[in-house]
């Protein structure tokens, strides 16, 4: 098969069957690349695959709450969150987080697919107007795929993460960004 004949991955949202792939794919992103996330994987491993319920939105009756996973060859590789905000004046936005392709599955368009597939079901939430998200500058690769998306800086944050205490401290800056679902929304 010709390397164009490849099928891209299957993406969809996650439902509870999925928690525990996602687990897995999830706490091995978080200890590959500890300076692009906020959560750090030793509290995190300790987390069961349920307390990631809340995250599929299932009971949410407006949208723009979910998981979305890849998979290719019916195995889990690739996923991100998107959450909606709860409170009332903040309810027009959602937050972007946790975006990881498997090393082995990376270079083929997968996180391109996620974020399209994200941003088109977020189109459909009612009321939503846009999605936010902050990505840490040394992850150059996710800052080129949500420019290339239509994200949008709107702001930095140096030494957004700390990794580590006193003088083994390393500091990671962040990149603020905004997708308008609806751009002639003022
Ligand atoms: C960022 C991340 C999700 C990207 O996933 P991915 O599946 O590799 O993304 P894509 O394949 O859509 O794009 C990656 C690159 O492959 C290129 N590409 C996509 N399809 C391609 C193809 N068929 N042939 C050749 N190159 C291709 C893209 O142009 C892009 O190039 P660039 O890095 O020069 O900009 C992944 O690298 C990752 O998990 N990184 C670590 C965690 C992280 O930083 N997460 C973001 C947190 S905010």
């Amino acid at each position: 098969m010709a390397a164009d004949d490849v099928p891209g991955p299957e993406i969809r949202r996650l439902t509870p069957a999925d928690l525990a792939a996602y687990k897995a794919l999830r706490d091995e992103g978080l200890a590959r690349h500890e300076d692009a996330f906020a959560a750090d994987v030793e509290t995190e491993r300790a987390f069961s695959p349920e307390s990631y319920l809340p995250r599929l939105g299932l009971s949410d009756p407006l949208g723009g709450t979910f998981l979305l996973g890849a998979f290719a060859g019916g195995q889990l590789v690739g996923g991100l969150s998107l959450e909606r905000a709860a409170l009332r004046k903040l309810r027009h936005t959602a937050t972007l987080t946790t975006m990881v392709v498997h090393p082995a599955h990376g270079g083929r368009g997968t996180g391109a697919a996620l974020v399209a597939a994200c941003l088109a079901e977020a189109r459909q939430a009612h009321g939503l107007e846009m999605i936010t998200l902050s990505v840490s500058t040394s992850s150059a690769r996710a800052v080129r795929l949500y420019e290339r998306a239509g994200f949008e800086r709107w702001g930095l944050l140096p030494h957004a993460l700390r990794i580590g205490d006193g003088a083994q401290a390393r500091y990671f800056d962040k990149l603020y960004m905004v997708y308008r679902l609806h751009p002639k929304v003022a």
